[in-house]
């Protein structure tokens, strides 16, 4: 992605960085990727909202993979067809599912046999039919960090396959329920195919269940996952789509008529967005150096949450050849300890004043964002 100094001179920060054109190039290539298959991609919301990429994605044709009624309703404000939107999400309230129902929305993916009943039940209410999809946990170790591993059996995601049978004899005795087919996600910022590999074989084997049970399945979604290159964003901008299409090509064979869906999240939109701070203070303590910038935990919050790593770029020092480098604990303004991007990161030297960039922010940065210690939601900027 490209950050011009000059674009960001005035700005006031922190404020996220979108390189749109990245953005148009990363959709490009999944669109290659999917031509000529019964492939679609459901954008997941939850890894970025903010209205202007929605709209990208909106246009490109995509669907849109949401997990809350605020997010059905964001996605239709920037044009998802109600028909391609998917909604997930283990607790549904029964006024989110009256709204998706009175949308049209494309699908539910119940969580539970117990949500499915309440579909069931509000449908009926609405005199309308719900389409259902069954998430279902496969139980599949992703091998990621342990807060987004979600398909193994322990975790609150999706229906338990051993309750595979009374979710079946919901649909089966709901006439307001249409069956249209299987969810799966096992996890995110997934680098390594193989859990993908082990999830068609899974998925085929509980087709094969479900099909047995009377049921057709149009759709089977393989949810999200696919990662993206943290430390090098440069080197890898795009992800390597081609290959995790390809293990869908090779590994699950479709049924005439069958659709494909995934919801790719993070790989579409993580590496076109850069958090933009200033520095205000180098502050220098006894044995080490910080580094305070002007964006923390609330504009951020993966580093202090997972403990990720983003990669920091002081473009200030950049453009004027700065060629000394020094450690530093980069840190944010917040009230807590755990406001820290980085603990003795080499970096050039730096200044009061310089722009100082973290990468790879596109995903999960300005969606998580609060307004802790009554902050402003950090701004926003896009070049095109
Ligand atoms: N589908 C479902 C059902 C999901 O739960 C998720 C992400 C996705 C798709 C999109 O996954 P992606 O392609 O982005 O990996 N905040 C965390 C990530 C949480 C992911 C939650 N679910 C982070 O910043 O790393």
């Amino acid at each position: 992605m490209t950050i011009d100094l000059r674009d960001l001179e005035g700005l006031e920060t922190p404020l996220y960085y979108y390189d749109m054109r990245l953005l148009q190039q990363t959709i490009d290539e999944i669109t290659t990727c999917m031509s000529g298959y019964p492939y679609s991609t459901h954008y997941a919301v939850k890894a970025n909202c903010n209205p202007e990429i929605l709209k990208t994605i909106a246009g490109a044709g995509f669907g849109a993979d949401c997990v809350s009624g605020g997010e059905v309703r964001a996605a239709l404000e920037a044009g998802f067809p109600a028909s391609e939107i998917s909604y997930a999400g283990v607790g549904k309230t029964d006024a989110e599912i009256r709204y998706g129902i009175e949308e049209g929305i494309g699908s539910f993916n119940a969580e539970s046999v117990e949500e499915l009943e309440i579909i069931a039940e509000i449908a009926r209410k609405c005199g309308r039919k719900a389409n259902v999809v069954f998430r279902i946990n496969p139980d599949i170790d992703a091998h990621t960090h342990h807060y987004i591993t979600t398909g193994i059996a322990e975790n609150k995601f999706g229906i338990d396959m051993r309750r595979l049978d009374d979710a079946i004899k919901v649909v089966t005795d709901n006439p307001e329920l249409n069956f249209i087919g299987l969810h799966f996600h096992i996890g995110s910022q997934i680098t390594n195919m193989e859990p993908f590999e082990l999830l068609c074989d899974r998925i085929l084997q509980l087709q094969a269940k479900v099909e047995k049970a009377g049921l057709k399945v149009k759709v089977i979604n393989v949810g999200g996952g696919l990662g993206i290159d943290y430390d090098f964003p440069d080197m890898h901008p795009i992800s390597d789509f081609r290959h995790y299409f390809e293990v869908f090509k090779r590994r699950l064979p479709l049924r005439s008529g069958q659709r494909l869906l995934c919801e790719l999240g993070r790989s579409l939109v993580g590496q076109c967005g850069s958090l933009i701070t200033r520095v205000i203070y180098v502050k220098r303590g006894v044995e080490k150096q910080f580094l305070i910038v002007d964006g923390g935990m609330s504009d951020l919050l993966r580093p202090a949450l997972y403990g990720a790593h983003h990669a920091i770029e002081n473009i200030s020092a950049q453009a004027r050849g700065e060629r000394e480098q020094d450690r530093y604990d980069v840190v944010g303004p917040i009230c807590e300890s755990a406001d820290v991007f980085s603990k003795s990161e080499l970096m050039l030297k730096s200044r009061r004043g310089d722009f100082v960039a973290f990468r790879s922010g596109g995903a999960y940065g300005e969606s998580m964002a609060s307004n802790y210690n009554m902050r402003n939601h950090p701004g926003t900027y896009y070049r095109y």
